[in-house]
């Protein structure tokens, strides 16, 4: 643990390569020299743990607004709030008055990035447990920067400069999203495309970028040739050596860097109460890039003769 400048700020390294958590420090007042402390563990070992932190709804936008624009919640958890924490919505098992108060259920949530389905993913997904369950329930992380940095060599040769399809069709929680029909073949299946090896748009460094395994697909490779390319993929990824298991304890707040990380959650006693509230943040140099490609698209689109 070591203290940070002239102040109170509590700093430990999770794991060798992964995650840094920060205490003694609240996040309703940050300093601008200590939140560029925060930012730069993000970026560089992809996620900020804050211990012990009492925040209102609004608190915990207004501090998930220091990365950066706040996306919407999904149409599905929009609910009233006060204006202040309108991007806010809750991931939870709960069920009140027969409806559930949150997203997720208590089930497994499978290895994923957030909303890589989407043309322009956000950067920073931020969890804060208001109530948590420590049987089970761990947020596992795996480093993609690790994971790409010593594939073997004819691994990372079988996917440069290939692109991968981000299936829409299911949460991952294995959830059918609502009007979606199931995918028969993955080569036709919803979603967007992204680079398998990405250049991160901020550090400027190579990560591995996957999304999920189900419904999975590399682009204009043969189906069962794909699915054995990203079972060898996923398998490597995922390996203990890549990861941090958060356990979380009350009241910890979570930021993650949604370009070079992927998460999954462990499954728990449904009868258990878990209420995590839950911000993300635009990508704004993903969607600059995406704004980019569109505009090359209807330049080309202007420039083909039309056909007489
Ligand atoms: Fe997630």
């Amino acid at each position: 643990m070591k203290r940070i400048g002239g102040d109170q700020m509590q700093v430990r390294q999770l794991t060798g390569q992964t995650g840094t958590e920060f205490s003694d420090i609240d996040a309703r007042d940050i300093s601008a020299a200590d939140f560029a402390v925060i930012k730069e563990a993000w970026l560089s070992r992809c996620v900020v743990v804050i211990r012990d932190q009492h925040l209102s709804e609004a608190e915990l936008c207004a501090f998930s607004r220091r990365f950066g624009e706040l996306e919407p919640p999904p149409a599905s958890e929009a609910r009233r709030r006060e204006e202040e924490a309108a991007e806010m919505w809750i991931i939870s098992n709960v069920i009140e008055n027969g409806e559930p108060i949150g997203a997720l259920g208590s089930g497994e949530a499978e290895w994923h990035t957030d909303m890589s389905y989407i043309a322009a993913p956000p950067s920073a997904p931020v969890l804060y447990g208001r109530e948590v369950v420590t049987d089970g329930g761990r947020t596992w992380f795996a480093n993609m920067y690790a994971a790409l940095a010593d594939m073997p060599p004819d691994l990372r040769a079988a996917i440069t400069g290939r692109e991968a399809n981000h299936d829409s069709t299911y949460t991952s929680a294995g959830d059918l999203r609502k009007g979606m029909a199931e995918v028969q073949d993955v080569s036709r299946a919803p979603g967007a495309r992204h680079p398998i090896v990405r250049r991160h748009p901020v550090t400027g460094r190579d990560a591995l970028y996957l999304g999920r395994r189900t419904n999975g697909w590399i682009v204009g490779m043969d189906v069962a040739e794909s699915d054995l390319l990203l079972d060898r993929l996923w398998d490597w990824c995922t390996q203990d050596r890549y990861a941090y298991a958060h356990s979380w304890t009350p009241d910890d707040l979570l930021i993650w860097d949604n370009r070079a990380t992927i998460h999954r959650r462990e499954a728990f006693d449904a009868a258990a109460r878990r209420v995590m509230w839950r911000c993300q943040v635009k990508d704004s140099a993903a969607i600059r890039d995406s704004e980019t490609i569109r505009e090359r698209a209807t330049i080309r689109e202007r420039a083909t003769p039309l056909p007489s």
